[in-house]
C-alpha cells in the first residue's frame, strides 16, 4: 500500500462556477472540478510541456483549458467512442458552422427530439448533432445505450433544461477557433498513449473510466468501460515525460500506484449530491495541490492552535496552573 498525501484544506474543494466552462458537453465523471489542480501541477513542472495529451477525452475540459490557457505549445486528444469522437472530428473540421447552424436552428420540444432521434444519422455531421442533443437531454448527459430522456428536467423545463443553443455555438466557435492547437485522435487511449509516451516534451493527463469495486451503475455512464488498468499503468509508467492519473479512491488503485511507486495526493471534490469525496490524483512528478494555500491553511490552525493554548494558559496562571492542551 502506498502512503497518500492529502489535502486537508477545506477551503480547496474547487467550486466548479469559477472554472470557464469550455466543453459542449455536459460529460458524467467530468473533470471540471480538478482544473484548478491541473493547473498547479503543470505549473510545478520545471518546464512547459510542447503536447498535452489526453487519451480518454470525453467532455475533454482539461485539455480545452490547458489550449485555451496556453499552458501547453498542442494539445492531442483521444477518444474511442464513436459519437463523442463525432462531436470532436466536426468541430475541429470543415463542418464546424453547420453543427453550430444545426444547434442554433433547432426548435427544441420533445416531439422534435424524438423526431430526431428517430430517424438514423446518415452522415458525420448528423451523428455529431444527435450527440450533443442526446447529451443535453438524456438524464446526466449519460450517451450509453439504454440512457432515457429527462421527464421533469430543471424547473419542468424537460428535455429543454439543459439545452443552451447559444451557449453551445459560443463554445463550439471557441473551439474551433483553437483548432490549430488542438487535434483529436479516434480510437484507443492506450494507443494513443504509446505514441507519445518516448517524447520527453509531452505530458498526459489520463483519465479512464472506473468504476471502484466494478459497481454496475458506474459501468452504465459510458459505451466503453473495460480497460486493463494494471496494463495502463505499466504503460503509462514508461513515459518519459509528466504524467497525471486521476481515479476514484480504491485500495486497488492504491496498490497499482504503490507497485509502480507512483506518488498519490487525494483531492477533495463534491459529487453530484454534494457530499464531500477524496479522488486520487497520481503523478510521477510535479504535485497537484497549493502547496502554499496548504502551507498558508496550516500556518493559520497553528495560530490558533497557540492563541486558545495561551488563553487558557492565561486562565489557568490566574487560578495559580498551566496546561499546554486548547480548551476547545
Ligand atoms: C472518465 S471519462 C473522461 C472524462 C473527461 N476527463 C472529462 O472531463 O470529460 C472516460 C472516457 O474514456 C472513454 N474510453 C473508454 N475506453 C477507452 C479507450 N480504450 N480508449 C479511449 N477512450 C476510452 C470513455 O468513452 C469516456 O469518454
Amino acid at each position: 500500500m502506498t502512503s497518500v498525501r492529502i489535502i486537508t484544506n477545506p477551503h480547496s474543494i474547487v467550486n466548479v462556477a469559477s472554472v470557464p466552462q469550455r466543453s459542449p458537453f455536459r460529460y458524467p465523471g467530468g473533470k471540471t472540478w480538478l482544473v484548478p489542480h491541473v493547473r498547479h501541477w503543470l505549473a510545478s513542472l520545471n518546464r512547459r510541456p510542447r503536447v498535452f495529451v489526453e487519451p480518454f477525452a470525453g467532455g475533454a475540459i482539461t485539455g480545452l483549458t490547458v489550449a485555451a490557457e496556453n499552458l501547453a505549445r498542442q494539445v492531442v486528444l483521444g477518444e474511442l467512442d464513436e459519437a463523442v469522437a463525432s462531436v470532436w472530428q466536426i468541430i475541429l473540421g470543415e463542418d464546424v458552422d453547420w453543427l453550430m447552424r444545426r444547434i442554433l436552428d433547432f426548435e427544441i420540444s420533445r416531439e422534435n427530439v424524438m423526431a430526431v432521434l428517430n430517424q438514423p444519422a446518415r452522415s458525420l455531421k448528423e451523428i455529431a448533432f444527435h450527440t450533443i442533443l442526446r447529451n443535453r437531454v438524456q438524464r446526466g448527459g449519460i450517451l450509453a445505450p439504454g440512457a432515457s430522456l429527462v421527464k421533469q428536467g430543471e424547473n419542468g423545463r424537460g428535455v429543454a433544461s439543459r439545452w443552451y443553443p447559444e451557449t453551445l455555438a459560443r463554445r463550439i466557435s471557441a473551439i474551433a477557433q483553437m483548432r490549430q492547437r488542438i487535434s483529436f485522435v479516434k480510437g484507443d487511449g492506450f494507443r494513443l498513449i504509446e505514441r507519445y509516451h518516448r517524447n520527453t516534451t509531452a505530458a498526459f493527463f489520463v483519465d479512464p473510466p472506473y468504476t471502484a469495486g466494478g459497481k454496475k451503475a458506474g459501468s452504465r455512464l459510458y459505451t466503453h468501460t473495460e480497460i486493463d488498468h494494471e496494463r495502463l499503468f505499466a504503460l503509462i509508467s514508461q513515459a518519459l515525460g509528466p504524467f497525471m492519473l486521476t481515479y476514484d479512491d480504491a485500495p486497488e488503485v492504491r496498490q497499482l500506484a504503490g507497485r509502480f511507486r507512483l506518488q498519490v495526493e487525494a483531492v477533495p471534490m463534491k459529487n453530484t449530491h454534494h457530499e464531500v469525496m477524496h479522488e486520487l490524483v497520481i503523478t510521477n512528478i510535479g504535485s497537484c495541490l497549493d502547496l502554499e494555500g496548504e502551507r498558508r491553511f496550516a500556518a493559520a490552525i497553528n495560530r490558533q492552535f497557540r492563541d486558545a493554548t495561551s488563553r487558557r494558559n492565561i486562565a489557568l496562571a490566574s487560578r495559580g496552573k498551566t496546561d499546554s492542551t486548547p480548551s476547545a
